[in-house]
């Protein structure tokens, strides 16, 4: 019986995997330099992990400009920069969000920054609020929805959100204080009088006196803060999780400087790392009183 040995066709050895099959030319000069530019502008880092993504999010751009390479893609960021760099951060920015994130935040708020308000001003008084990183609007609606509620006549009050964000496709979403009937699920029974269904859609509007509690505006926390404090309280959250940790450092004293003493800082729940600061004592899950 004659022995078959199968077939083998010796394959160049490589050490490098080929690129997948993707719709346009993406090496990796484009995403160092492209990663740059997101780091210098807008202080979020982007790994080599994050590869994919970013191919993922600028294809988009690439399909409307109706190029084929990101290597065009680039020059035409080069050429058109304040424009398009608008565009460009809107695409790789991470929005996700929803109301009552992490609700021990919001239970926080509520008995060591609105209670005490109330108690110390049965009318005037001055409060201030900052969500800084406000994606789609659900954070300082949020706020907005428990101070409507526990403070008596809010709107005729001295009390104010500021709510910004680098990126200006959610900024013009949170404005209009209209959201999907699923998102406001996790909104309490007791906030829940100030929603109505909007007709003809699944849709859940917001009152427009709990709305213009809220002013919106456009801020990268990379550049000069035209913010006047001091706030009762600052969330900054899910938010300095793309920055490096000097970038964090930096927010974290520049948002202390803003903050009244007694005042408080509320992080993300996975940057509770910011190590010791002499003028913020930890004082609960991600919660910092600043104390000096
Ligand atoms: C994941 S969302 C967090 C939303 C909300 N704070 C929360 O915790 O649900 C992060 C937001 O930070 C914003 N952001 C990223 N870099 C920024 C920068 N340099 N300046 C201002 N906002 C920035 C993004 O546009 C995005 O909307």
């Amino acid at each position: 019986m004659a022995l078959v040995r199968p077939a083998v066709t010796a394959a160049p050895l490589s050490l490098s995997l080929p690129e997948p099959q993707r719709e346009f030319a993406f090496f990796d000069a484009d995403f160092r330099a492209l990663a740059k530019i997101a780091y210098e502008h807008a202080g979020i880092t982007l790994p080599e992990a994050k590869k994919n993504l970013v191919y993922g999010r600028l294809s988009r751009r690439l399909r409307t400009l109706g190029m084929s390479t990101f290597e065009d893609y680039r020059k035409h960021l080069a050429e058109n920069s304040d424009e398009e760099l608008e565009l460009f951060i809107n695409a790789l920015s991470t929005n996700h969000t929803k109301f009552f994130r992490e609700q021990h935040h919001f239970e926080h708020f509520t008995s060591h920054v609105v209670a005490p308000f109330v108690a110390t001003h049965q009318t005037g008084g001055r409060l201030r609020v900052w969500s800084a990183g406000c994606s789609s609007g659900e954070e300082p609606h949020t706020i907005a929805l428990i101070l409507n509620a526990e403070i008596k006549n809010v709107a005729n009050r001295d009390v104010r959100i500021l709510a910004t964000d680098i990126d200006t496709d959610v900024l013009r979403r949170a404005s209009l204080g209209v959201f999907s009937t699923v998102s406001v699920d996790a909104v309490p029974t007791k906030y829940r009088s100030a929603l109505s269904k909007v007709e003809g859609d699944d849709k859940v509007a917001i009152d427009r006196s709990v709305c213009s509690l809220i002013t919106f505006g456009r801020l990268n926390l990379m550049n000069d803060w035209p913010v006047r404090g001091p706030f009762d309280a600052i969330f900054c959250r899910n938010v300095m999780i793309y920055f490096d940790p000097p970038t964090k450092a930096r927010l974290v004293d520049r948002f202390t400087d803003l903050i009244r003493v007694g005042g408080w800082l509320y992080i993300g729940h996975s940057e509770s790392l910011i190590g010791s600061h002499p003028r913020l004592k930890l004082s609960g899950r991600t919660i910092y009183r600043r104390t000096a």
